[in-house]
């Protein structure tokens, strides 16, 4: 399996924070955050990564990161992301790369504090389809929002402003090699973005979604509360704990 971080984006969100740099560059408490998603994915197994970086300063991540050897990597990859179409759109980026292998992608301003070691190597037995990972939350119009019954993943709504259930989806998705199929056939969202939410939907109707719930903390970066909140928590406890 390989691993995609996507780290484009302008992080308007984050203004003025990230007027001269990007996102991902930003402090979270000891590191950049970009550090946190790499060793997300190296903690869990998956040791042939593409960043997908983005506007304009995607040059410093080739000077922080090199060849990823500060995380044991022999090897990084680099893709370029031109404006900010959504996600999907910069998943869609690492297509020639991936080379029909399976998946796991990380959002780059998500943080976790525990090993997905085992999500991932159940997506490895997995027949077919995705996998995403929920965690319930006190926030969760902030999020795609799903609900399980009986085990089944049912439709994940994108940011409602009326939740019918707190249980967000969190930026770590697992896909088959169908991935950039169903990225070719979906349309920009009222925001204008291409959805990974409607990535998702598309293997939740086809019935080969599956799901693992999240042990520990996890929260986004992207915000200046969440960003606080971020940093916080690594400083109490550090993320990406090996169990
Ligand atoms: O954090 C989890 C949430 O992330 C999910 O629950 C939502 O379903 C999902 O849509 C996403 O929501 P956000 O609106 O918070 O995503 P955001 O626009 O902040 O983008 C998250 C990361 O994705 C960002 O740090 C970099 C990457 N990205 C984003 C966009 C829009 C790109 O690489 N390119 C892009 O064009």
């Amino acid at each position: 399996m390989k691993g995609v971080i996507l780290a484009g984006g302008l992080g308007t969100r984050l203004f003025p924070l990230t007027k001269i740099t990007n996102k991902h560059l930003l402090p979270v408490y000891d590191r950049p955050m970009i550090y946190y998603p790499i060793e997300s994915l190296v903690r869990a197994g998956v040791e042939d990564i593409m960043i997908v970086t983005g506007g304009q300063n995607s040059g410093e991540f080739l000077r922080l990161l090199g060849n990823g050897s500060d995380f044991g990597l022999k090897h990084l990859n680099y893709t370029y992301q031109e404006g900010e179409g959504g996600i999907a759109e910069a998943l869609g980026l690492a297509r020639h790369w991936a080379g029909g292998d399976r998946l796991c992608v990380v959002l780059g301003d998500n943080l976790i504090e525990n090993n997905i070691r085992g999500a991932v190597e159940d997506f490895r037995a997995q027949q077919k389809g995705a996998k995403i990972i929920v965690k319930e939350v006190p926030d969760p119009e902030r999020f795609g929002v799903t609900r399980i019954t009986d085990g089944v993943v049912g439709e994940i709504v994108e940011k409602p402003k009326e939740p019918d259930t707190n249980l967000a989806v969190i930026g770590i998705y697992m896909y088959d090699e169908r991935v950039f199929d169903v990225i070719d056939t979906l349309v920009p969202s009222a925001r204008g973005e291409m959805e990974i939410t409607d990535v998702n939907n598309w293997y939740v109707r086809e019935g080969s979604m599956t799901h693992d719930v999240l042990e520990g903390w996890w929260t986004d970066a992207g915000t200046f509360q969440s960003l606080h909140r971020a940093a916080d928590l690594v400083a109490r406890g550090g993320a990406n704990k090996v169990d």
